[in-house]
């Protein structure tokens, strides 16, 4: 999968790619991405890349045509499965959403600032607006972060135990169960002895109904969508 990102602040991604499963993603092959700068796309002799809005409302408007030019520039190379514009106004992310991405080849993700973009880019270009939950960031850098560790711990071969994206909340509608490693006694506090019995049925029984007890008590909302 290869994610090219635009953003006006490229160095808020360093962090993020170049450690844990990102990096040993990049590392594979299974994963490449490109960032952007909106700004390097400006043709305005003070680089400006936002504007007053029509009608006068507060705040700054992300202009339509350094976004323009970088997409077409990318459009001109490669095709993409999806164009998402990370806001939010857009659909909620999920584990269902995040399954269905993770097949891509090419995205192209946009992270917007100030109070918006100009709606046109929408109109022409957007394939996809995604929104990382109900509450407001500085900018879309954040979200697409997240979207892109969603998306690419779900990629076969990131994860070392294969199995490990499955048994992850929301997999299968639940929570996780709870895990321990040693010591087996922390001031007290003991690890429960099924996980030691060795019968592989009575734990597979203890974590299911575990991962229902906190779903329940967290998450009442993901049992009654079923
Ligand atoms: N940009 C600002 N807030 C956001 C959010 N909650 N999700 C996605 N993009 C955003």
């Amino acid at each position: 999968m290869h994610i090219d990102i635009l953003t006006l602040f490229p160095e808020m991604f360093d962090g993020v790619f170049t450690q844990s499963i990102l990096k040993r993603a990049v590392q594979k092959g299974l994963f490449s991405y490109t960032l952007h700068n909106i700004r390097d796309y400006s043709t305005d002799k003070h680089k400006r890349v936002d504007d007053y809005p029509y009608g006068g409302e507060s705040g700054m408007v992300m202009k339509i045509e350094p976004i323009a030019a970088c997409i077409e520039h990318l459009l001109k190379q490669k095709t993409y499965d999806e164009i998402i514009f990370l806001t939010p106004e857009g659909k909620t992310l999920n584990q269902s959403i995040a399954n269905e991405l993770s097949m891509s080849k090419n995205l192209i993700l946009l992270c917007g600032h100030y109070k918006g973009i100009d709606e046109r880019i929408r109109e022409i270009f957007i394939t996809k607006e995604i929104s990382i939950g109900d509450y407001v960031l500085s900018g879309g850098e954040l979200p697409a972060a997240v979207l892109c560790d969603t998306l690419v711990r779900l990629i076969p071969g990131v994860l070392n135990d294969e199995t490990s994206a499955l048994s992850d909340s929301f997999q299968y509608g639940l929570l996780s169960a709870p895990v321990y490693t040693r010591p087996y006694d922390f001031r007290g506090h003991t690890v429960p002895d099924v996980l030691l019995s060795g019968n592989q049925k009575l734990i597979d029984e203890w974590k299911l109904q575990k991962a229902e007890e906190r779903t329940q008590k967290n998450r009442p909302d993901i049992l009654e969508g079923e």
